[in-house]
């Protein structure tokens, strides 16, 4: 249960662009000759010209790296221990059809939320039995789309979805439907209330704790907990294959003690339904929320020091279980493309703002320098709905001026529109400057929205010097073809 130290030593930045490789950059970027950021070789200047600003610039070999490592050092630490692990990309991240194709070359399957992520990952060329999906209130269309696909696993999360997983496979009449059930552990972690999913006052998942809940016609007892109970009905269903136990506690996590406590959970209640049924459940999944750097400084979770962790407590707990490992599998998302994102916006208006001293006082010399930028939080919502941090650094040029202690804002009608909040920049941060902010590859075009009628910005990929675009920036026509006038 140590918590994982970072697999390098925290670059060095200076405020005024004296860049140093390393996180929260993606592995790509550079500072060229001239004092221009470069991203796989491709000078974001050029970039902004050729596809306009603001733009999601994505590193691919960055982001396959991740992929790869992931997968490698899950592998590598569940062989030890003698199980199988399999690495579902969690889409909600970020998905497209060539990042689902990414992923899927680099072994790793692909783990969907709803109707629309299931749809990328099948154009994509995803097979369905590689395919997850979860979701707290499926559709029916969603449901029969994912057993017409073949999808490998249903993350069931109720009870009433048991019965209508159940309904909808006998109506197809072929083979059972694979399904797990999601369980909350109680165990809560991650950065912020809103993206930490398994403590018990939420809506997602089966309660571990009993009580509260009254089963009927399971064959449960009523001291079952939602998450027994779920698990019985399954196993009473024909119709459904009972594939595995799913827990996910959180995102951003970066104290990996959460996964250990949570793991130790899910393999007592394997290990008392097997005890109660003879059936030992094949599959346990673990979710997703490994933390990654966003600020200089900040040290990501070491997919190695992780994996081997989480490994070693799995084994013990079974061990003193008695039962044997099951296949594992996890579903990291931000982990593998936000550090592989970055995104690039013009500067506009700048101005100084006299913000009062420490504690206040008028008069007093404490300015703050609003810097405003061609987006804002139509395209990453995150510092507005979690207060969370971001860096951001003058992309365009090497300046030497003073550093002014800089907010970076949108251009939409709401002052809490910051995308970053505080960041030292040079005093001659203008009009026409680029600004790039690091880690913005997950849950930033995936989150977006069109307020103010703001057009998306595109997500362009570069590797090796050249660029494509993975999904083209949407246009006042795409914004007015939905109006019905
Ligand atoms: N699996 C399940 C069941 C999930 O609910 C999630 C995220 C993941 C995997 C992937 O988690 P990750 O590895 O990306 O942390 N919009 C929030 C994050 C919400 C995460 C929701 N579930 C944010 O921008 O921080």
């Amino acid at each position: 249960m140590s918590a994982s130290a970072g697999p390098t030593t925290p670059p060095a930045f200076s405020p005024t662009g004296t860049y140093v490789p390393g996180e929260p950059w993606s592995s790509g970027v550079r500072r060229g000759p001239d004092g221009a950021l470069t991203v796989a070789g491709v000078d974001v200047r050029e970039l902004a010209v050729a596809q306009g600003t603001p733009a999601y610039v994505l590193d691919e070999a960055d982001l396959r790296e991740r992929a790869r490592s992931y997968r490698r050092a899950f592998e590598a630490a569940f062989a030890e221990v003698g199980a199988g692990v399999d690495v579902y990309y969690a889409g909600k991240a970020f998905l497209s059809v060539a990042v689902a194709r990414w992923v899927h070359a680099e072994g790793l399957r692909v783990d969907t939320a709803t109707g629309g992520e299931l749809a990328v990952a099948l154009r994509a060329g995803v097979p369905g039995e590689h395919i997850g999906l979860h979701g707290n209130n499926k559709s029916d269309a969603e449901i029969a789309r994912a057993l017409d696909a073949g999808v490998g696993r249903i993350i069931v999360d109720s009870l009433v979805e048991v019965e209508r997983v159940a309904a909808a496979s006998r109506a197809r009449g072929g083979a059972p439907a694979p399904v797990m059930i999601r369980v909350t552990t109680g165990v809560h972690a991650g950065g912020h209330e809103y993206i930490s999913t398994a403590h018990e006052d939420q809506k997602f998942g089966l309660s571990l704790a009993t009580g509260g809940h009254v089963a009927t016609g399971t064959g449960a007892q009523t001291e079952d907990s939602p998450a027994m109970t779920a698990l019985l009905a399954v196993l009473a269903h024909p119709e459904l294959e009972l594939l595995g136990i799913h827990s996910h506690i959180g995102s951003q996590i970066l104290d990996p003690s959460g996964f250990e406590v949570a793991a130790r959970k899910v393999l007592e209640l394997r290990a008392a339904l097997a005890q109660r049924t003879g059936f030992l459940v094949p599959e346990v999944d673990l979710g997703g929320g490994y933390g990654i750097a966003y600020l200089p400084g900040e040290v990501a979770l070491d997919p190695d020091r992780i994996a081997k962790d989480v490994a070693a407590s799995v084994a013990a707990s079974s061990a003193d279980l008695g039962t044997p490992l099951p296949r594992f599998s996890i579903e990291p998302g931000r982990a593998i493309v936000g550090p592989a994102g970055l995104t690039l916006y013009t500067v506009g208006t700048v101005k100084p703002v006299r913000v009062g001293g420490p504690d206040g006082e008028a008069g007093s010399t404490i300015v703050r320098t609003y810097v405003s930028i061609d987006g804002g939080m139509s395209d990453n919502i995150r510092p507005a709905l979690y207060g969370a941090d971001y860096h951001a650094e003058l992309a365009n040029r090497l300046s030497d001026a003073e550093p002014v202690l800089a907010r970076v804002v949108g251009k939409h009608c709401e002052s809490g529109d910051i995308v970053v909040h505080d960041v030292l920049l040079p005093g001659d941060v203008r009009a026409g400057d680029l600004l790039a902010v690091a880690a913005t590859g997950a849950y930033g075009r995936s989150m977006a929205s069109n307020y103010n009628h703001v057009p998306r910005p595109p997500v362009v990929a570069v590797a090796d010097g050249g660029t494509r675009v993975l999904v083209r920036r949407e246009t006042e026509d795409d914004l007015l073809a939905l109006d019905q006038g």
